[in-house]
């Protein structure tokens, strides 16, 4: 059986408010548990050989939430940041953050630029925040900046591409979404068209390195047709290209 290598992983990391909410703590805990598993993840997306895992922090969306709620995310991007700076470094990760950061505090800007700029030789794994993030918001920025430093020019797919935030991302083989929840709120909706979605009922402070790399593992058997059919179906077709012609003529 084939196996596709994935090499963009997408992960939305939901369910952190109901996690704690059914331990009758207040939403904010389910946030501070769930930021201490985000270096297991990354850890093991290295061990597996992925080339970049994307994971939704903070969406554009986010900013309606109550401030005490937003300004804990914050303080946890910082906190996870500092902590993880020595790890990100010692094991060749390219760390950056992708979206609109600059509601963020001076300081915490300053620690993002930093890690961003000393990871930026590094060769291994592509880490990347989604943080002020939205696909849309993402799509419409490319297209105006596209618009404005080629006034009269067509676009075209590989000239967007080009124009995204990261666009040496790439498109997302795998998109995972913790917390029961099966839809894509606007992440990466461009770099997914074409993405194996997966849903697992497991709440992200819950999401443990076995269940990602069964995951992995399982994702990885399925086929990828892109709007093709598959091969063996293709090898059949041309076979019996005789017997097609006269089911065309005849119809
Ligand atoms: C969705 O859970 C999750 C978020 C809005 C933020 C994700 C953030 C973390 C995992 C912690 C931050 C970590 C770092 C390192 C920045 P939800 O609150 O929507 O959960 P719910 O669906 O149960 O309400």
């Amino acid at each position: 059986m084939a196996v596709n290598k994935l090499e963009h992983i997408a992960i939305i990391m939901d369910g952190n408010g109901r996690w704690a909410q059914t331990r009758s703590h207040a939403r904010v805990w389910g946030h501070i548990r769930g930021s201490k598993i985000v270096s297991n993840i990354v850890e093991e997306a290295d061990d597996l050989g992925v080339r970049a895992l994307t994971l939704y922090a903070f969406s554009t969306e986010n900013w309606s939430r109550p401030v005490t709620e937003v300004s804990v995310l914050f303080k946890l991007l910082k906190k996870f940041l500092i902590k993880e700076r020595k790890r990100v470094l010692k094991n060749n990760i390219q760390f950056k953050v992708m979206g609109d950061t600059s509601k963020l505090p001076e300081k915490t800007k300053e620690i993002i630029a930093d890690l961003e700029n000393d990871s930026a030789n590094n060769t291994g794994l592509k880490l990347t925040f989604a943080f002020g993030y939205g696909g849309r918001d993402e799509i419409v920025h490319a297209t105006n900046r596209f618009i404005k430093e080629n006034p009269g020019k067509e676009i075209t797919e590989e000239l967007l591409q080009s124009y995204l935030l990261l666009p040496e991302l790439g498109d997302v083989d795998l998109l995972i979404r913790t917390g029961g929840d099966q839809r894509i709120s606007n992440f990466l909706l461009w770099q997914s068209a074409y993405a194996e979605l997966y849903f697992t009922e497991t709440q992200w402070p819950d999401f443990k390195k076995e269940e990602f790399r069964k995951i992995y593992e399982f994702v990885s058997l399925r086929e990828r047709r892109f709007g093709n059919i598959s091969s063996s179906d293709l090898q059949n077709s041309k076979k019996k290209a005789i017997e097609n012609k006269e089911i065309i003529t005849n119809f």
